[in-house]
């Protein structure tokens, strides 16, 4: 057995038995037998509720996956990460989101730093920065308060600050927006920049690297036009241009000085960053006070993860019911379906935290997790996390999610207490996410069907198969503190996916090969000679195309 194959192991035996059993019940038989599954199912994590009953499993389902997990080793990861060590192998680097959000009292030495003290140094300026801009101390090169931040970044530097942007609408100055440029498509940076004041707007140059492609063009793009309303005085960049990155020679390579540099550091990873220095238009939006609420948050469900028995801890639990359908039920992808418009970003922020993560075919010993020989292991790693806020979805995909012949298992968010209270919506919109997942569970049998009145022939297209595996995670009301706990929730999932499988989830090669076959490929599309037919056949034919309606 290779040293990270866990099919070999009893728990996985007793998991796959428990698969044959299950695979031939239903949650309407699991429900009949045991009424109290639907409060025993259930964990707490700080202010989220779990509540996993509406899942094919029974206790011993759970004792099993929790074995599982033991014999993973995932206790000492967890402590290996936290403490750390340099989990991040093919990197060599610790893997430290967790100190991001530690309280300014505690301590943690890491190759020989005290990185509490760096990190809360970092936020002490961020926030300096922060409450000028807010107040109109700092303003623009001519004197007018800043009104418009446009935050250039990509992935990790882009995808978490916008998505808590939006979530945290609610607890914004509304004096100040937020614009977010991500793409290298001239019409991201053309459309978000479009009818700004240059004078009232800051830019924020977000990249761990100060290398990525997509955020230094559009940062030289945004410069160029700054330094035009300016009439061509370059001094201006000064008051418009800071830049987030653990890279100050590029920074200042750039043209930003360093002074207006906020840093973070190589332990964390883009997709685990926007709770570092990569949240400053975050902290602009919703002030110092704000984010460090948004940090408790985050800390609060690292603590629950590093000190809960596994059989409680809702990110452990989450992350091995993921396991579960994955490997032994087959099912490829996993909806996130928040009922909150605030988070209508979080499927996308989730799709880079989890998909960049798990997205993997070897494990940490370099053997592929297709290695079937010591028996059985499916092989298959990193689900596909898609989702859109209901009701949204309800009119769109869920179609499928209820009657389509896949089995889907989903995550269901939603909030007690609504931002705004109009009327009765929000009881409305809540009874939309309580009606689903009993839906999804219990479905509707061809008898309930024809004792509506329903005409024979149409009875199997009214049928509800039901047993459709979900989770529900309820929550008082979406805080800045309630979104740090989810986000450090999907972390941790994440992570223990990851320590199940044997993976690295905190590298990501894969992503390489096409930036270097871009940068290979743009001369062929600008040279004004015909590029040589080197590439292969059908690369080398779109391009002709290409250059055609270029008028090359
Ligand atoms: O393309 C992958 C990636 O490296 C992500 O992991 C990262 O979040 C993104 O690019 C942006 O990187 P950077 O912050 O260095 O610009």
């Amino acid at each position: 057995m290779a040293s990270y194959d866990l099919s070999g192991t009893a728990a996985w035996s007793a998991l796959r038995d428990g698969h044959q059993t299950l695979a031939a019940t239903t949650l309407r038989e699991l429900f009949a037998a045991d009424p109290e599954r639907g409060t025993r199912l259930t964990a707490d994590a700080v202010e989220l509720h779990l509540d996993y009953s509406k899942h094919l499993v029974t206790d011993s389902t759970v004792e099993a996956l929790v074995a599982l997990a033991e014999e993973a080793g995932l206790a000492e990861k967890i402590a290996a990460m936290f403490a750390g060590e340099h989990i991040n192998l093919t990197e060599d680097r610790a893997v430290l989101h967790t100190a991001l959000r530690l309280p300014r009292d505690a301590s943690l030495v890491v190759d020989g730093q005290d990185v509490v003290a760096d990190v809360h140094e970092v936020l002490d300026r961020m926030a300096e920065f922060s409450e000028k801009v807010r107040s109109g101390a700092w303003t623009g090169h001519s004197g007018k308060k800043i009104t418009t931040v446009v935050n250039i970044g990509i992935g990790g530097s882009d995808l978490g600050p916008v998505m808590a942007y939006e979530a945290l609408r609610d607890y914004a100055d509304r004096g100040i927006e937020c614009r977010f440029v991500s793409n290298i498509d001239p019409t991201d940076v053309y459309e978000k920049v479009h009818g700004v004041d240059f004078e009232s707007t800051l830019f924020i140059v977000a990249s761990k690297t100060f290398g990525t492609q997509e955020t230094l063009t559009n940062a030289r793009t945004a410069r160029q036009w700054l330094v035009e309303a300016y009439a061509g005085d370059e001094s201006a960049v000064a008051k418009h241009f800071v830049a987030v990155s653990t890279n100050a020679e590029k920074v200042a390579d750039f043209g930003i000085d360093t002074a207006n540099m906020f840093g973070f550091w190589d332990w964390v990873g883009g997709r685990y960053s926007f709770d570092s220095a990569v949240g400053l238009a975050l902290m602009l939006s919703i002030g110092d006070d704000g984010f460090r609420q948004m940090l408790d948050g985050f800390h609060q469900m690292d603590e629950h993860f590093r000190t809960t028995p596994f059989a409680q801890n809702v990110p452990v639990l989450m992350g091995l019911l993921n396991v579960w359908y994955n490997n032994f039920f087959g099912t490829g992808s996993h909806a996130v379906l928040p009922y909150s418009q605030y988070l209508n970003r979080f499927p996308a922020y989730l799709q880079q935290l989890t998909m960049e993560s798990n997205g993997k075919s070897v494990r940490l010993d370099g053997t592929p997790v297709t290695d079937a020989t010591a028996g059985g292991f499916a092989g298959q790693t990193g689900e596909i996390f898609w989702g859109e806020p209901g009701t949204n979805g309800q009119h769109a995909f869920y179609q499928l999610l209820h009657q389509g012949t896949k089995m889907t298992p989903a995550d269901f968010i939603g909030f007690a207490l609504p931002n705004h209270d109009l009327g009765e919506m929000h009881d409305l919109f809540m009874s939309n996410f309580f009606a689903q997942t009993a839906a999804l569970a219990f479905g509707k049998t061809a008898e309930e069907v024809a004792a509506d009145g329903t005409p024979a022939e149409i009875v199997h297209h009214k049928v509800m198969p039901g047993n459709r595996p979900t989770s529900t995670i309820l929550a008082e009301k979406l805080t800045p503190s309630v979104l740090g706990q989810l986000v450090a929730l999907y972390e941790h999932i994440t992570f223990t996916q990851s320590v199940v499988w044997g993976i690295n989830a905190f590298d990501q090669w894969g992503v390489e090969l096409g930036k270097v076959m871009a940068n290979q490929l743009a001369p062929k599309l600008t040279s004004s000679e015909a590029p040589a037919k080197d590439s292969d056949a059908s690369t080398d034919a779109l391009i002709e195309r290409y250059r055609a309606f270029r008028g090359r």
